[in-house]
């Protein structure tokens, strides 16, 4: 005769009441962890904006650091600042999915494999707000097996880059992963975006067998395609449909005070 602790009831009711104690482990966990998740992810998402701008030693303090670099909002058509949103909490990327607030990519302007694009991003401003060493611009595009997501940051002259960085990308290891390798990242340092100083189209891009000019950076070894998709997606945010209208104010010489002072004075003289 069976003993009683082996009778198929108590089996099933113990193996219940263990996967109800477990899921209930599991899910105390999650919720207690997300707020610390997310400070994780903010913290990180910090650390790269601070390290594309040559801003981070392993180490440092980010919060602290972090101080030094000023958010604002740009309306991507007009290249101009905004106050329509707070910097500080504005997330373009959520912003991107809401209809409301982005527009559908089709044809050429989805170049970067991007469907949709938010009208407003944000910049981060290195140095003086009013007068920046530095610009660090989002960027996003599709790589060979997602969504590859970083920053680009360039220099107060508008043209030349300081450094690139992609923290959240698919690619394989050793292959078109190699985006985020330091030696490969360390190339772009002094690229120039544009050809000429008039064009608003960057000839910045990736070439096989080789770089040979400002303009260019070599392609990944063995990963064509996730090169193209850097090519893509960095002239995507560096030409018209992305960062080219405010950049092309840093290549003028009218810095942003200028464009802000010269609205407020405009207004003034029609409310007159
Ligand atoms: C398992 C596997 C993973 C691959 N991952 C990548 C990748 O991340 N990026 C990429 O461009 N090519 C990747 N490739 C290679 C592409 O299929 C293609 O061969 C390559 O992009 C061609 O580049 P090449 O012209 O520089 O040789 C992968 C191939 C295999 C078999």
């Amino acid at each position: 005769m069976a003993k009683s602790n082996d009778s198929i009831k108590k089996i099933l009711t113990v193996a219940f009441a263990l996967c109800i104690v477990c899921s209930i482990i599991v899910s105390t966990a999650a919720v207690a962890l997300r707020s610390k998740q997310q400070q994780n992810m903010e913290l990180d998402r910090k650390s790269n904006i601070l390290a594309v701008a040559g801003l981070y030693q392993e180490g440092d303090n980010v919060e602290e650091k972090f101080k030094s670099v000023t958010p604002r909002i740009v309306v991507l058509e007009t290249g101009e600042y905004s106050d329509e949103f707070d910097p500080q909490t504005y997330d373009s990327f959520e912003a991107s999915k809401d209809p409301a607030q982005s527009i559908t990519l089709s044809g050429e302007k989805e170049n970067a494999g991007l469907a949709r694009q938010e009208k407003y991003s944000t910049v981060y401003l290195v140095g003086d707000p009013e007068n920046p060493d530095q610009v660090i611009l989002p960027i996003r595009g599709q790589g060979l097996w997602g969504l590859m997501r970083g920053y680009l940051s360039v220099q107060g002259d508008g043209n030349t880059i300081e450094g690139i960085t992609f923290y959240s990308h698919a690619e394989t290891p050793g292959l078109g992963g190699e985006v985020d390798n330091p030696r490969w990242k360390a190339q772009w340092d002094g690229k120039e975006i544009y050809a000429d100083s008039e064009s608003i189209a960057p000839a910045i891009g990736l070439v096989k067998g080789g770089a040979s000019s400002e303009t260019e950076v070599d392609a990944l070894s063995g990963a064509s395609l996730t090169s193209n998709g850097v090519t893509n997606l960095v002239r995507f945010w560096l030409g018209p449909q992305g960062f080219g209208e405010y950049l092309a104010r840093f290549r003028s010489g009218v810095d942003s005070k200028e464009v802000e002072d010269a609205a407020t004075d405009s207004n003034q003289t029609e409310g007159a």
